[in-house]
């Protein structure tokens, strides 16, 4: 099994701790790629469309997006961590997620994204992990992912591991424990049922983009579904 990590900080505290807590369940099993956040996707979006108009990889950025873009493409599980910051995702991880608004469903979704798993780690000292996840969650969701499983945590008390209680650290970790058992026991040879709101979204998109096909047979995002063959009648899951 490939696991690929995109976490949204470089330090290595709660959210680290909590991510080496869950991966540790599985590590026997699995190939594990991470990257970091801003260090491998260190530049903001500025906005100048030429991955929405033309070709992602003339962006200013295309080095870091298409390597963490192949990363992603050949992980059987995805996994994205951030503390809450100011109830959000890090700006880090936000920055990253810009990026791949060319593989929102309405523009050019990756076909293995829809067959794909997710696991989402969040944490927050008292209120804001869930949004923080949910930040993520509505990218991947964008993206294809239909299996997206969120896991969010208040600390209450503490922001530094060394001084959150034992008995916090035990709730924490048998939750993480369970989480990566349930992940073990998946057989990844399958790709992940693709949900019914995910194939509405879909269709949605594919009668905007028949539209759009009819005005301007030469548009960058409809010639992409023309050539996947998702205008006649196959489709990005099994
Ligand atoms: C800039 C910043 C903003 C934060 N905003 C929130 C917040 O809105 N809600 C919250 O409960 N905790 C907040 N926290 C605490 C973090 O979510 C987190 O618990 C803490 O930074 C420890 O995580 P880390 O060791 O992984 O960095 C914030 C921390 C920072 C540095």
């Amino acid at each position: 099994m490939k696991i690929t990590v995109i976490n949204g900080t470089e330090k290595h505290g709660v959210t680290y701790k909590l991510k080496e807590i869950f991966l540790d369940e599985l590590r026997t099993q699995a190939e594990i790629t991470e990257f970091y956040l801003p260090k491998d996707c260190p530049n903001f979006c500025v906005g100048c469309t030429v991955c929405f108009m033309d070709d992602e990889h003339k962006c200013k950025d295309a080095a870091y997006i298409q390597r963490l873009e192949k990363a992603m493409l050949e992980a059987d599980l995805l996994v994205f961590t951030s503390p809450a910051y100011v109830f959000h995702a890090t700006g880090a991880m936000k920055a990253m997620l810009d990026h791949f608004g060319y593989r929102w469903m309405p523009h050019r979704p990756a076909k293995e994204m829809f067959g794909k798993r997710a696991v989402i780690i969040t944490q927050c000292l008292g209120a804001g992990g869930k949004s923080a996840a949910k930040d993520i969650k509505d990218s991947l969701s964008w993206w294809g992912v239909s299996s997206i499983k969120a896991f969010s945590f208040k600390l209450m008390s503490e922001i530094q591991w060394d001084k959150i209680t034992e008995k916090k650290k035990r709730q924490m970790t048998a939750k993480l424990g369970n989480a990566a058992g349930r992940i073990k026991r998946i057989d990844f040879t399958r790709p992940a049922r693709t949900g019914l709101i995910t194939k509405l979204k879909f269709y949605a998109v594919r009668m905007m983009q028949t539209g759009l096909g009819k005005d301007n047979p030469e548009y960058t995002d409809y010639k992409y579904w023309k050539k996947n063959g998702w205008i006649d009648n196959i489709r990005p899951w099994k």
